[in-house]
């Protein structure tokens, strides 16, 4: 995705290319067609993006180290996605990723928004999302033309890439409470939300948005979230920059939705079995608080082949829930425990 008309660009190429070595101010002129003195701008340009050029006379140029908070340009060059994110867009700030990506009708298919900050983000059951320093939030669009039904396997999907990126990046496990909060040791470190623009019979747009607790301090979470969040570098103790695990988990994504874009059988059973797998609400004793807000109390038996969570009550009926808060009815307990 580099730019062939923008000279920092092609500057930063030919850096990138010399690998550690130092390329004489007149190469870089003569290859990128301009002046040494404009080299020289176009380096402090690199620069002040967070570049790292060392210049010494005689030798020109050498590229020592790159930036690691996200650009355009650092995430695609990280990116070995086929269609997703392949139309990246970079916000410093914007209210709500999930709105850009629903209202901007222009964004095509595969379309990831990221930005550094969020002022009115939004989180599932009409909650608000905060994004605190450390923690990044970005909007994948999809444009499906699949049956409504299909959104909710979609957001499993989301969980279940979410999971396997991260898990790649950065060898922490993570686990999945149902529908799609991601957990490593049992505190949130993402959320998932799936908002979308329905036919009756089919989606129009799909916009599912993740707030991903990357490098968040502890203490800057909110106070009414603060006990149950974590971020992967306050559970790991390492440092952790966005890029790479922003980069694997975009990978993971586009194969988790190539097999439940394809809508086959085999394909879809795949990732449901991954799901299960990572699914720590199975086999609990939960309370699901509805969307009208009742409880109902019993143990999770399973996720059905819609994407449903089942929930065995009392009276001995089975009941699937689409979407709810679920809460452990007494926190660790087993079912029956
Ligand atoms: C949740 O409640 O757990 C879901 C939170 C989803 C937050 C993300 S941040 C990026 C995207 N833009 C939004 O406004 N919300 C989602």
């Amino acid at each position: 995705m580099i730019d062939p008309e923008n000279t920092a660009d092609r500057l930063l190429a030919a850096l990138s290319d010399a690998a550690g070595a130092f390329v004489p101010g007149s190469r870089l002129g003569a290859v990128l067609g301009v002046s040494r003195t404009a080299v020289w701008k176009q380096v402090n340009v690199l620069k002040a993006q967070g570049y790292r050029i060392e210049s010494r006379p005689r030798l020109g140029y050498c590229l020592t180290g790159r930036p690691d908070t996200i650009s355009r340009r650092e995430l695609a060059a990280r990116l070995d996605t086929r269609w997703l994110g392949r139309n990246l867009i970079v916000l410093d700030e914007t209210d709500s990723t999930n709105r850009y990506g629903m209202e901007e009708a222009w964004l095509p298919h595969g379309t990831v928004v990221v930005a550094g900050r969020q002022s009115a983000g939004r989180g599932r059951l009409g909650r608000t999302w905060e994004t605190p320093p450390g923690t990044v939030p970005f909007s994948i669009v999809l444009c499906p033309e699949s049956a409504p039904a299909q959104l909710q396997l979609i957001t499993l999907a989301t969980a279940v890439g979410m999971a396997e990126g991260i898990a790649e990046a950065t060898d922490i496990a993570v686990s999945i409470k149902w529908p799609n909060d991601l957990l490593a040791g049992g505190k949130k470190i993402a959320g998932i939300l799936t908002e979308a623009r329905t036919d009756p019979d089919r989606v129009v747009r799909a916009v599912v948005g993740v707030g991903l607790n990357v490098a968040t301090e502890e203490n800057d979470f909110p106070d009414s979230v603060r006990p149950q969040a974590t971020s992967l570098a306050a559970f790991s103790g390492k440092k952790t920059g966005p890029l790479p695990v922003l980069a694997r988990v975009l990978g993971r994504l586009e194969t988790v939705y190539d097999l439940v874009l394809a809508g086959g059988e085999k394909e879809l059973s795949t990732m449901l079995s991954s799901y299960r797998k990572r699914c720590e609400t199975i086999g609990l004793a939960v309370t699901v608080t509805d969307r009208d807000g009742r409880a109902h109390t019993g143990t999770a038996t399973g996720v059905d082949d819609h994407g449903a969570l089942l929930v065995k009550g009392k009276n001995g009926k089975t009941m699937p829930f689409y979407s709810g808060d679920v809460t452990l009815s007494k926190p660790g307990t087993e079912a029956g425990g």
